[in-house]
């Protein structure tokens, strides 16, 4: 496993491969979301690539930049088993040289959700994402749909900008008390912990009642909101219910099915989560972390 800390590193790492390069953006502090898509990148292609960066240009003046969590030992222990061939660790230097004025924005995708409630934040990704697709040259991608407004911001940045990448979606892995995992959960104190499980607990109830013929939008935020209302220690950004590929928000759920997003602060921690409901949801079931974290004390 090479550590390439510099560009001319990557670069030398880079050029003698032979064969589809798999690569998985990060920010590090990684669990088994991360994990698992390290090792569908390293079942897909000859080589395997991540990245461990905690980019700037995607937090706001207000965010937790400063106070994210970090630990590239840790990491480099966990990787080392699945056998990644490169790990990039570039320092903020590196990435965005002095003066650096060039950004890339999806206009599309990025103002609503996420990109409504962290204004800037989709073009600091889009911009860092393109950076390392330029300099990795994978020809395969791997996201989380956790993060599923970023994942479809960044495969319509691959479809515009004609990019030679296959950008592919992994279902989330959640603890087994549904709560998705994130390295922000770190933040959470053991109260907290315990109210986090109530995004996940209160979007399986959306499923259901979609499944069981419920298909007025807004009725099912209302649901929603009556159960995280129910939590004193949690306090809602937004519930929304979006068009599977345009995100557009809709008042009524329709034959392609939709997908469920929330933002939910927790104490001072902000969590999202998201799950599909209706048709988009076929064939979707939750996916809970393995043995190693099954046997995790619940907290
Ligand atoms: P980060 O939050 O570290 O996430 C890296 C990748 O792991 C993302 O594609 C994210 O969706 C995925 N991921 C996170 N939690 C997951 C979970 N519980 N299940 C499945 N996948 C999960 O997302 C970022 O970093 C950054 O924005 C980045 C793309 C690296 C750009 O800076």
């Amino acid at each position: 496993m090479q550590i390439c800390k510099t560009i001319a590193d990557l670069r030398a790492w880079r050029t003698p491969v032979v064969g589809p390069v798999g690569f998985v953006p990060t920010m590090g502090y990684l669990h088994e979301g991360h994990l698992s898509l390290l090792r569908r990148a390293r079942e897909e292609n000859a080589a395997v690539a991540v990245s461990i960066f905690v980019n700037p240009t995607q937090f706001g003046p207000h965010e937790d930049f400063q106070t994210y969590p970090r630990d590239l030992a840790r990491d480099l222990q966990l990787i080392e088993p699945v056998g990644v061939d490169a790990v990039f660790v570039p320092s903020v230097e590196e990435m965005y040289p002095a003066g650096a004025s060039t950004v890339v924005t999806v206009e599309a995708l990025s103002s609503s959700l996420e990109g409504a409630a962290r204004p800037g934040h989709f073009r600091g990704v889009a911009t860092i994402v393109l950076k390392l697709f330029h300099l990795v040259q994978p020809q395969r991608a791997y996201f989380g749909e956790k993060d599923f407004q970023q994942l479809r911001v960044i495969q319509q940045m691959v479809r515009d900008l004609r990019m030679a990448v296959e950008v592919i979606g992994c279902r989330t892995v959640r603890e087994r008390d549904g709560l998705a995992m994130s390295s922000r959960n770190t933040y959470l104190s053991p109260a907290e912990r315990q109210a986090a499980r109530l995004l996940s607990h209160a979007l399986s109830h959306a499923q259901a009642w979609v499944y069981e013929g419920e298909q007025n939008a807004q009725q099912l935020v209302t649901y929603i909101r009556e159960i995280l209302e129910g939590e004193p220690l949690a306090r809602i950004d937004y519930i929304a219910v979006v068009h599977p590929q345009t995100l557009d928000v809709l008042e009524t759920i329709g034959p392609e099915g939709a997908v469920v997003c929330l933002a939910v602060w927790i104490g001072n921690t902000r969590l999202i989560d998201n799950m599909p409901v209706g048709a988009a949801a076929h064939g979707h079931l939750p996916e809970v972390a393995g043995p190693a974290a099954d046997s995790r004390p619940l907290v």
